[in-house]
């Protein structure tokens, strides 16, 4: 795989969900570019669609999406699904494309698109608790992931391969323990052994949802050395999710800032946490000492001051720019005018009005 070919487009990408109290929108016009070989980290602080956007790109947005609102009992939100919502043009579920090695996903039928997860893109899921099955061993459910594409494989095949990349993850005694079910293993032995999963069925992109939340800190100090070895060692492109800048910053080649189901701006890592250019990535940047710190390191002065107020309910967002009721920039045209998502200068998009009039602080 060469690196720096486009691998992954997503085009004006919208992922909304029915609720009671009306669209979540999720995933709002989201359009992004992951190359092959590079690592994208994908930063926001929670409930702004990242994990949304992960199941949007893999196909499973909208069955998550029905099932919720199935699951509220309430007949009137899974109609809309079909018919929209009154009125508007507006409909839960994915819109835009996600176009992968060519292909636009969201068009494809449902057999061609399984046959693509877990074989050339894998997502490890936010959240340890319901990713491993508690009824199977942790070597059947790692042997699955090759199964399901290869029914040919020997039994004896199959099992060496599941140790060489249980191995590989670093799992302790690996060849002992495959044969034990989940419980007996720690939240970091377990995210190895989900990383191991992602990795067996040679898929060009991994999809890293919160990999390190929930671990303690030496745990995911650990993680994200597998990470990088996963990252130096495959030929894979990473998309590394996190609401922690630190964990960004450790392993990112570029990174989008995600604010409101937007992608508000998407630049090269040094760009990023150095020279941050749009308001709320300014902003975050001081909520941060990890990054703080890497500052003080670069013989910059950094500030740890946060950003006021809270994100917006996503039933409910701010007209014109969402980040307006917090933005101490904001001029009249931010609570009129949804800004564009613009290339201001080559591989640097941004979604501000103000843009070039906003000094460094
Ligand atoms: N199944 C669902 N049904 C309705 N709303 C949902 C569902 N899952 C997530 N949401 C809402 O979508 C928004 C984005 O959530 P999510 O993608 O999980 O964000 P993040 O991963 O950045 O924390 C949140 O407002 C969340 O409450
Ligand atoms: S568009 Fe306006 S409100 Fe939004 S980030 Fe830029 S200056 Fe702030
Ligand atoms: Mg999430």
């Amino acid at each position: 795989m060469t690196k720096g070919d486009p691998l992954l487009v997503l085009k004006n990408l919208k992922a909304y969900y029915a609720s009671k109290k009306g669209l979540v929108r999720a995933v709002d016009d989201v359009s992004l570019e992951i190359r092959e070989g590079e690592c994208v980290g994908l930063l926001g602080e929670s409930g702004s669609g990242k994990s949304s956007m992960a199941l949007a790109i893999i196909g499973l947005f909208e069955k998550m999406a029905r099932f919720s609102a199935g699951a509220s009992n309430d007949p009137e939100l899974l109609k809309t699904f079909d018919k929209g919502i009154r009125g508007t043009q507006e409909r839960p579920g994915v819109q835009g494309s996600v176009v992968f090695r060519g292909k636009d996903l969201t068009k494809l039928p449902s057999d061609e698109l399984v046959a693509i997860r877990g074989r050339e893109i894998s997502l490890i899921p936010q959240g340890l608790g319901h990713a491993l099955n508690p009824q199977h061993s942790i070597g059947h459910q790692t042997a699955e992931s090759v199964e399901v594409h290869d029914e040919n494989i020997r039994l004896l095949e199959l099992k060496r391969k599941v140790l060489e990349y249980l191995g590989l993850v670093q799992l302790a005694d690996a060849n002992l323990r495959f044969v034990l079910d989940p419980g007996s293993f720690s939240g970091g032995e377990s995210q190895r052994i989900l990383i191991a999963m992602a990795l067996i069925g040679g898929p060009y992109l991994v999809i890293a949802d919160e990999p390190t939340t929930a671990l303690d800190v030496t745990v995911q100090a650990q993680i994200i050395n597998v990470l990088k070895m996963v990252r130096d060692e495959f030929d894979v492109s990473l998309l590394l999710i996190s609401h922690d800048a630190g964990v960004i910053a450790e392993m990112a080649d570029r990174v989008a800032i995600m604010y409101a189901g937007k992608v508000v701006e998407y630049a090269n890592a040094v760009k990023i946490f150095h020279e941050p250019q749009h308001p709320y990535t300014m902003g975050l940047m001081t909520s941060f000492p990890t990054i703080a710190m890497m500052q003080m390191r670069a013989g910059k002065k950094p500030r740890l001051r946060g950003i006021p107020g809270d994100p917006p309910d996503l039933c409910d967002i701010p007209s014109g720019c969402p980040f307006h009721p917090r933005c101490r920039y904001a001029v009249d045209i931010c609570l009129e005018a949804v800004p564009e998502y613009r290339e201001v200068e080559p591989d640097h998009f941004i979604r501000c009005h103000r843009w070039g009039e906003i000094e460094q602080e």
